[in-house]
Parts: C-alpha cells; sequence; structure tokens
C-alpha cells in the first residue's frame, strides 16, 4: 500500500518496529512509525526527518523519491529528536539544502547539535509562506502541541495540513488497526497536558478557513477520509471532557486482594447494566492505556492497598501521570484497602482533590485484608451510585 499523499507528495518516512519503549516510557507492540514526506516541486520540499535510528533508510527513501534531482529546503516542524534526529545527515549529504524553522526551531536545534549551519537557516513565524514552485506552503505555528516550537504546515495545492505530532498515533504504517485506541493513548499521554494549545490551534485551523483534504501526521497513518472525525476527536480530548460513559477502575494490590475486589466491582457494575468497564493491573498493565481510558471515561475507580503509611506506589504513579495530564472533569471513587492502619483512600483523596473540577464519591469502600461477605453491601452502594 502506498503511503503518498498525491502525485507530488511522496511519503519517505520508515517504521521502526523494533523500539521497546518509545520515548523511553510507552510500550508500543506494534512499533511506531517516524513520517516524512517529499513535495516534488521546481524546488522540492522535505517535510521532517526521522529519528537517528532510521536515518539510513530515511536516506534511502530520501533518495529514491529525488529521482536525481536536489532537495531545496527542509521543513522542521518539530525538533525533537524522533523528527530531528537525521537533521545533521541529511545537511551534510546535501550541501545546499536549507533548513526551515522558526526562532525556537533554531534555538533547539543549536542545543541539540553541535553543528555550524552557516547561511542555511531560513526563518519563517506565524503565517509566513513559503512558494516552491506549484506547490504554496504555510506555517501556523502551534506552541506547546508539543514542544513550544511546534508549528503545522499547509500546503494549499494539495489541500494537505501537515500536522507534526498531533492526530499521531502509535504502530506502524502496515499494522491494519483501529486509528482511535492508539490515537487516544498516544495523545493523552503525550500531547495530554496542552489541551488549551490543542483547541488554540483547532481554532486557528477553523479561523482560517482551510479547506483540509488530509491530515499529515508525524507519526501513523495519512488521515484522507472523514477529516472532520479526526478533528472532533481532538476537540473532546483537547476539552478534557470524556469521550464515552463507562468506568475505568484502576487497582494497586500487592497480594491480588485489592485486585480480587476490582473485579468484583467491575462484575458488579456490568450487572447493573454499564457496558463499559475497563479494569487495570497498575503493576502489570500497560499504564498508558490505564491513564488513556482514565479520560476516555467519565467514571474512575482508584482501589489500593495501603503502603507505608500512604498509599501501594504503583496507585502513587499513576496518580501522578493523571495530574502531570491535568487531569479533571471526572468523578471519582475511592476503594482501600488495609490490614492494619487503611491509609490508602486518605492519601489518594488527597491527591486526587487536588485535579480540576473532579467530583469525588463520598461512597468510600475501605476494607480489611480480604473482601468478606460482609463488605459487599458497601461495594453494592458504590456500584449502585456508578452506575447511574
Ligand atoms: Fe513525535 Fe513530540 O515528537
Amino acid at each position: 500500500m502506498s503511503n503518498n499523499i498525491s502525485d507530488s507528495v511522496v511519503y519517505i518516512g520508515v517504521d521502526d518496529k523494533y523500539v521497546e519503549l518509545f520515548e523511553s516510557q510507552y510500550k508500543v507492540p506494534n512499533g511506531v512509525s517516524y513520517n516524512s514526506y517529499l513535495i516534488k516541486d521546481e524546488k522540492p520540499v522535505i517535510m521532517d526527518t526521522v529519528d537517528s535510528r532510521e536515518t539510513y533508510k530515511w536516506l534511502e527513501n530520501l533518495e529514491n523519491a529525488l529521482d536525481g534531482a536536489k532537495p531545496e529546503y527542509l521543513v522542521l516542524q518539530h525538533v525533537e529528536p524522533d523528527h530531528s534526529g537525521s537533521l545533521i545527515a541529511v545537511a551534510e549529504k546535501y550541501l545546499d539544502l536549507k533548513i526551515v524553522g522558526n526562532a525556537k526551531t533554531f534555538q533547539f536545534v543549536s542545543q541539540f547539535y553541535d553543528y555550524d549551519f552557516g547561511d542555511r537557516l531560513v526563518t519563517v513565524k506565524e503565517g509566513d509562506t513559503l512558494s516552491t514552485g506549484k506547490h504554496t506552503l504555510k506555517f501556523i505555528t502551534a506552541p506547546m502541541v508539543h514542544w513550544p516550537e511546534v508549528m503545522v504546515t499547509y500546503d494549499s495545492t494539495d489541500k494537505v495540513l501537515y500536522t507534526a505530532d498531533a492526530f499521531g498515533k502509535f504502530g506502524t504504517l502496515d499494522i491494519e488497526e483501529e486509528w482511535d485506541c492508539e490515537a487516544r493513548r498516544y495523545y493523552f499521554n503525550i500531547v495530554g497536558k496542552y489541551g488549551a494549545q490543542v483547541q488554540t490551534l483547532l481554532k486557528k485551523l477553523e479561523a482560517g478557513k482551510y479547506e483540509i483534504n488530509t491530515l499529515a501526521p508525524l507519526h501513523g497513518p495519512v488521515l484522507t477520509e472523514n477529516i472532520p472525525y479526526y478533528i472532533e476527536k481532538y476537540s473532546v480530548w483537547s476539552s478534557y471532557e470524556p469521550e464515552d460513559k463507562g468506568v475505568t477502575i484502576a487497582y494497586a494490590s500487592i497480594h491480588g486482594n485489592t485486585g480480587e475486589a476490582a473485579r468484583k466491582l467491575e462484575e458488579l457494575l456490568k450487572a447493573k447494566g454499564v457496558e463499559k468497564v475497563s479494569v487495570f493491573d497498575l503493576s502489570r498493565d500497560d499504564i498508558a492505556e490505564a491513564v488513556e481510558d482514565a479520560f476516555r471515561y467519565d467514571r474512575l475507580v482508584l482501589a489500593a492497598a495501603s503502603y507505608d503509611g500512604g498509599v501501594f506506589t504503583p496507585m502513587v504513579d499513576f496518580l501522578n501521570r493523571l495530574a502531570s495530564k491535568n487531569y479533571q472533569k471526572r468523578k471519582i471513587a475511592l476503594v482501600e484497602n488495609g490490614t492494619f492502619a487503611p491509609t490508602a483512600a486518605r492519601t489518594m483523596r488527597g491527591i486526587v482533590e487536588k485535579f480540576k473540577d473532579v467530583t469525588i464519591s463520598n461512597n468510600v469502600v475501605s476494607f480489611k485484608s480480604t473482601l468478606k461477605e460482609s463488605d459487599l453491601p458497601n461495594l453494592e452502594k458504590l456500584a449502585e451510585e456508578l452506575s447511574k
């Protein structure tokens, strides 16, 4: 399958199937793609580079796509090394190549790379355009989607919006999988903190009334159909409003007993007609999936063992991640286990009450060591409240 955008815009990115942890923290069972494109024109333009893990393959793709031509410009939309990692290699290979970025782009380039570009840097700012022959590129700054220097680029000829990290997804391009799930996990874990800045970008796009036929992100598939669907997803995600009705149960269990209580609550919720319940063992499951579902659904249950006068540490890690991603606008319920001096609920409450616009249920379920028959009415009461 070709990932090319049009006759004149060739996909030259690479699939990285062997990266174990993207950004040294995210599991990517289906790998990740570093996207890059060549706009073939009188003045050929390369859109971004790729991670240094894949420089060789990328340069080969570039050379094939150029078909003997020489690239005139490289547009650097984002300096994070998964996109700028091959900058020096391409600059050394094509000595007349000019690098297009904004002032922040070049500040970060100089911080990452000790290289003298001489007079090869072309500085652009918001709204500037670059005409390359048949194509005209317009640069739209998108600070903090995901870094301050990020800009997106609109090609009015092919009606393509090159979106940097926005609309990206984990998974290589040869994998057939639903966009939503891995795009959502990517969004909330990587860009999630910057909802306001994503909203600013969406408003700019709306105000500019760009006709967009294609979204070309730096990770994941090129999106060519049903563009409003993806824009709407980003609009909801960046507003921090829940996407779906459902309950996420995240548990931190030392010997499995808190996990059993979490599973019992799942059973009770399902029996009461809650269709979407997702349960995560924070010690073993992918915590980035738990973050994703915590944002996806409108209700969140935190179930944890007491530990060292606080809460079992996988829960602390989870709550720290939610806090750093600006978690808000949800209902939260607490379940604690404690063999002696239960402290989990109090500790979790102390953390989540600092979240913005959250409602914390007063039905706190507290049990000792193992869930017993006598604890079921409390769990039942919580399930009843959460099923509404
Ligand atoms: Fe894909 Fe923020 O780098």
